[in-house]
């Protein structure tokens, strides 16, 4: 087992990286202030997980919630039930909730502890490979909007995070490819080598070869850690984390929440986004040829496919939490390993590369 700190001061906490993580009942043990928890997953992977979490707190007074799968129950109604079942129970102050599942069970309970008698504490414990490396660490929390993905939420950091590898045995090639999407955003805004050593591994990665796996998870969240740590509530360069996502909050929003998987609809950003900067004149055609092809080995898409006008993305990057004075900020890469927030490029290129894209 690895682990790490996201050092926030106070607020500072580990992350627990490694197998059979599950089958450690004092690691998320030592995490819980008082007896009364509220665990929250989802009908996919209580069937799976939720036996091993269980048998860790026999001596606990512990509550279950099961939410319906996926990203369209990342909604108001589910939270309004969440909070109906915690004011039931009722959970007081001292309640931890545990998230068990992926980034939709991580969101969606880590706002309601955000929320909940003005916050209390979470643990999350992800179980894909986009939780495990994205958004189980750094504390975003939210539910989706019907006019905006993530539009209400709060940032709440968790306890602890614990990955625990042997979960990712279930999940399907679909889901993590999704994943490397955003491990794939690291290397880009931040680490060249980082990429090529994607480029060496990128098989074995959405195969979920065990060994690797807990090498790109580690690696990953060591470049979440220190962003969060540099800027928690992203008022700078934790912003850069969003490369990709403004063209894929769009994308997941115009085609229906749940249509596209959050890391599919990133991995089209990152392109669209590099080709971008390409027309900008910073990135050369072979690098953005390169991300492409990463892209393009891990089984994720790199176009739309169609069902998208130029005018409805426009109308959608607006929505966007990086909007300024009624300008989009984009986080476009200069170079494979380096990347900046952009406010001043010329609409027109924007506009082009939409375009384009939505052309097919
Ligand atoms: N908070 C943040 O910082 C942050 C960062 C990135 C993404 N996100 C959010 O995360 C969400 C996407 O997360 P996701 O990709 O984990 O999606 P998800 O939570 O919908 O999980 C994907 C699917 O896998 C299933 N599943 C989960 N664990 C499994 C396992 N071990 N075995 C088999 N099936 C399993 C789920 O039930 C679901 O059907 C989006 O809502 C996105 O906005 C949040």
């Amino acid at each position: 087992m690895a682990v790490m700190t996201v050092e926030l001061g106070e607020r500072s906490y580990p992350i627990y990286v490694g197998a059979g993580l599950l089958q450690q009942p004092e690691l998320l043990r030592r995490h819980i202030r008082a007896s009364e928890v509220m665990l929250v997953t989802n009908e996919v992977v209580a069937p799976l997980y939720l036996e091993r979490v269980v048998s860790a707190l026999p001596e606990y007074d512990l509550s279950i919630a099961t939410l319906p799968d996926g990203e369209r129950q990342k909604n108001s109604e589910q939270l309004n039930k969440l909070y109906d079942e915690m004011l039931e129970k009722p959970c007081s102050r001292q309640t931890t909730v545990i998230a068990l599942g992926g980034g939709v069970v991580g969101d969606i309970a880590g706002f309601a502890a955000a929320s909940y008698q003005r916050g209390i504490d979470c643990i999350q414990i992800p179980t894909t490979l986009l939780a495990q490396v994205d958004s189980a660490v750094g504390g975003k929390t939210a539910i989706n909007h019907p006019r905006g993905k993530n539009m209400i939420g709060a940032f709440h950091q968790p306890r602890c995070v614990i990955a625990d590898t042997d979960t990712l045995a279930t999940l399907n090639q679909r889901e993590l490819s999704a994943g490397f999407a955003e491990v794939v955003k690291y290397a880009v805004i931040g680490d060249v080598e980082f990429f090529s050593w994607l480029e060496q591994h990128v098989d074995d990665i959405v195969s979920g070869v065990p060994d690797t796996m807990e090498e790109v998870i580690l690696a990953s969240c060591r470049h979440k850690a220190r962003f969060v740590a540099g800027d928690e509530r992203e008022t700078r360069e934790r912003a850069l984390l969003n490369l990709g996502h403004t063209f894929g909050h769009a994308i997941e929003s115009i085609a229906g929440y749940g249509q596209w998987l959050h890391g599919e609809a990133v991995a089209v950003g990152i392109v669209m986004a590099a080709d971008m900067s390409r027309q900008l004149g910073w990135m050369s055609s072979e690098e953005v040829r390169r991300i492409g092809e990463l892209l393009t080995r891990a089984h994720l898409p790199i176009s739309l496919g169609g069902g998208f006008s130029t005018d409805t993305f426009l109308r959608q990057m607006m929505m966007d939490k990086k909007v300024m004075n009624g300008r989009i900020q984009l986080v476009l890469p200069e170079t494979i390993g380096r990347a900046r927030l952009v406010m001043d490029y010329p609409d027109q290129v924007l506009r082009d590369v939409l375009e384009s894209y939505c052309s097919g």
